[in-house]
């Protein structure tokens, strides 16, 4: 008789490639835990920001380094929305996480090995009971390289640039496609580039180009895999 296991599902892959979303809608679709490291990351960068660390557009890593302990970053289901948000330091930075000023840093924060390790660590607790879908950078490459199901997700820096664009309009901010672009290809680069857990495909990670498949095209081509994935 076949029997479905509960999995550790990685999605790792370039800005702005959706996988926030079809993370988000598997975790509901299999009843599993999301967690979005990306928004650790952005709020690590926040921290950074409120604190002063960052200053003329330069980070002010010891200070970081010292003050690491004293940022504590939680997923909550807002009961309002039924969305889980992130809290910094029991505040929701949900909205304020996803600003181009924080976008602008978090790369550079991102490389810096120390604030990793700590998020890295942080990740893997949180993955040890499994029934987990994790997105961001290094999911099945460090955190989980062991993980049953892993996805790389990537699609042309514009059709990233024009989704990314739409989101931060509609949340209100001021910005132009061009400043957006410039953004995401800076990051692709930082990502890419970094000497600790730059964003490489795992070998074993299967690769998903959206730029041109419909979110709902795109879901069922992931349960197809996350079903062999379970069989046990
Ligand atoms: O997924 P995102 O765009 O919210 O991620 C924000 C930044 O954090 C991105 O530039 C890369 C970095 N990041 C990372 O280095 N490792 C992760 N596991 C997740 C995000």
């Amino acid at each position: 008789m076949e029997t479905t296991k509960k999995i550790i599902i990685a999605i790792d892959g370039h800005s702005s490639t959706g996988k926030s979303t079809v993370a988000k809608e598997l975790a509901e679709h299999l009843n599993y835990t999301y967690i979005d490291t990306g928004a650790m990351y952005r709020s690590v960068s926040l921290f950074a920001l409120e604190q002063g660390f960052i200053k003329d557009d330069t980070i002010n890593k010891e200070l970081l380094l010292k003050n690491l302990n004293k940022i504590s970053i939680d997923f909550t289901k807002n009961t309002e929305t039924g969305r889980v948000e992130t809290f910094l330091n029991s505040k929701n930075v949900e909205k304020k996480i996803r600003s181009l000023e924080v976008s602008s840093y978090v790369s550079h924060i991102a490389s810096i090995s120390e604030v990793r390790k700590l998020l890295v660590l942080q990740q893997q607790i949180m993955g040890q009971q499994k029934g987990i879908v994790m997105d961001g950078r290094d999911i099945g490459t460090v955190v989980f390289p062991d993980a049953d199901l892993k996805l790389f997700m990537t699609a042309s820096s514009e059709v990233r640039a024009t989704r990314r664009y739409e989101e931060l309009i509609s949340n209100g901010e001021k910005v132009s496609y061009k400043e957006v672009l410039q953004n995401v290809e800076e990051r692709d680069y930082i990502d890419s580039n970094r000497e600790d857990s730059p964003l490489v495909r795992a070998h074993d990670a299967y690769l998903i180009d959206n730029s041109k498949l419909s979110r709902s095209q795109q879901f069922k081509v992931i349960l197809n895999l996350v079903e062999k994935a379970t069989k046990a």
